[in-house]
């Protein structure tokens, strides 16, 4: 039997690598400046309750697949909201509100909204909050628990970003969106600069070492081009990036196949909510595009056991609260490793270094329970 019909569950859906790759630190810098992103740790840093978040060694999974390192960026313990969003709009919410009581809004799939709503009760003003239909209950509650006012729209994610912009418009409400287009690129750019804290602390836990790979999830992209511009900020290596996918929603993947931004119609949601988005927001695109070497997308079908291992230590020493969005990078990698030749293709091999991030906890607890009953 080969390796791979061993391992028939761990499947890559698709596979690109970026014919236009050529990696600029100036440039990135360029469209995420560094002042930006310095402002952003200095002022993150100082908030109450700051805490770097763990960097957790998969020394289980990294034996298992023969690899030399295997990072896990934990941010289920990001500040009380459980994922990185937490450093993103809050952070944004801060830097435009000044001392004017505004009431700031947006349209988000959870998490982001979570931590504009936060931001906005921190400084006691108002926050109107846009989600579709297929955002859960709990995540909805969940915001409206931090004082925001929650709008129902019927539809999808865009159905929802429409809302907000239409009743913003009419009601002079501040938008704080985490998707960028024409003439709206500032706030997406502050909450991109919020993310990047996440490599400063990276940075000094790895003792300014780098890594050979970095697996990214993608949703509108503004994590991963953060990210990327963390790396050319701080670490003079770059690492191959991988960007992650679901492949009901490969946005990104299709964009540097095509290379152009490419607008698809999502036909079923992923149970991977935050990432399953249609479209790359514009100010990512400008430095995905050429600063990303491969990308993969993956199927929904090992999102509930990876999150159940992560709980019962099978990939570490220590038990990992991870929500849907934290597994993609560790079924990408394990999938590769079961597909010799993209393995190949993307250089893996027993000296490899990687980092994946953990980007969310339990961030819809009634679907995490459920999980961990089975
Ligand atoms: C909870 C959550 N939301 C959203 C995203 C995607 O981020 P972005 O939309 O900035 O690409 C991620 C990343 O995987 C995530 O974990």
């Amino acid at each position: 039997m080969s390796f791979l019909k061993e391992h028939p569950e761990w499947i890559i859906s698709s596979f690109v690598k970026n014919s236009n790759f050529k990696f600029k630190k100036k440039k990135i810098l360029n469209i995420l400046p560094q002042a930006l992103i310095d402002d952003a740790v200095k002022s993150i840093s100082s908030w109450e309750n700051y805490k770097t978040t763990p960097l957790i060694k998969l020394n289980k999974l990294r034996k298992k697949l023969s690899l030399k390192e295997i990072y896990y960026k934990d941010e289920s313990k990001r500040f009380h909201l459980k994922s990185f969003k937490a450093l993103g709009g809050a952070y944004a919410v801060k830097k435009i509100s000044g001392k004017n009581k505004i009431t700031v809004s947006t349209a988000t799939a959870g998490n982001h909204g979570k931590s504009v709503a936060w931001g906005a009760k921190r400084l006691g003003i108002k926050c109107v909050i846009f989600v579709s239909e297929h955002v859960s209950e709990y995540r909805a509650k969940s915001i409206r628990k931090l004082g925001a006012k929650v709008i129902r729209v019927k539809g999808d994610y865009n159905n929802s970003l429409k809302e907000c912009i239409k009743q913003s418009k009419k009601n002079n409400w501040k938008i704080v969106q985490d998707v960028s287009w024409k003439n709206y690129e500032y706030i997406p750019k502050l909450i991109m600069a919020g993310y990047c804290i996440m490599i400063k602390e990276i940075f000094i836990q790895n003792k300014k070492k780098s890594f050979s790979h970095v697996f990214l999830q993608a949703g509108v992209g503004g994590m991963a081009a953060a990210v990327i511009a963390g790396f050319a900020r701080y670490f003079k290596k770059i690492p191959k990036i991988i960007i992650v996918e679901p492949d009901k929603a490969e946005s990104v993947l299709k964009s540097i196949r095509n290379n152009k931004s490419v607008k698809f119609k999502i036909s079923q949601e992923s149970i991977m909510g935050g990432m399953s988005c249609g479209e790359v927001s514009q100010v990512p695109w400008k430095i995905l595009k050429s600063s990303v070497n491969f990308c993969v997308s993956i199927s929904d079908y090992m999102v509930k056991s990876v999150i159940f291992s992560m709980a019962k230590k099978d990939f570490s020493d220590v038990k990992i609260e991870g929500g849907e969005c934290a597994t993609p990078g560790i079924i990408a990698l394990k999938s590769i490793c079961f597909n010799k030749d993209i393995k190949k293709k993307i250089g893996i091999n027993k000296n490899s270094k990687i980092l994946l991030f953990g980007c969310e906890g339990a961030t819809d607890a009634k679907m995490y329970n459920k999980i961990m009953k089975k």
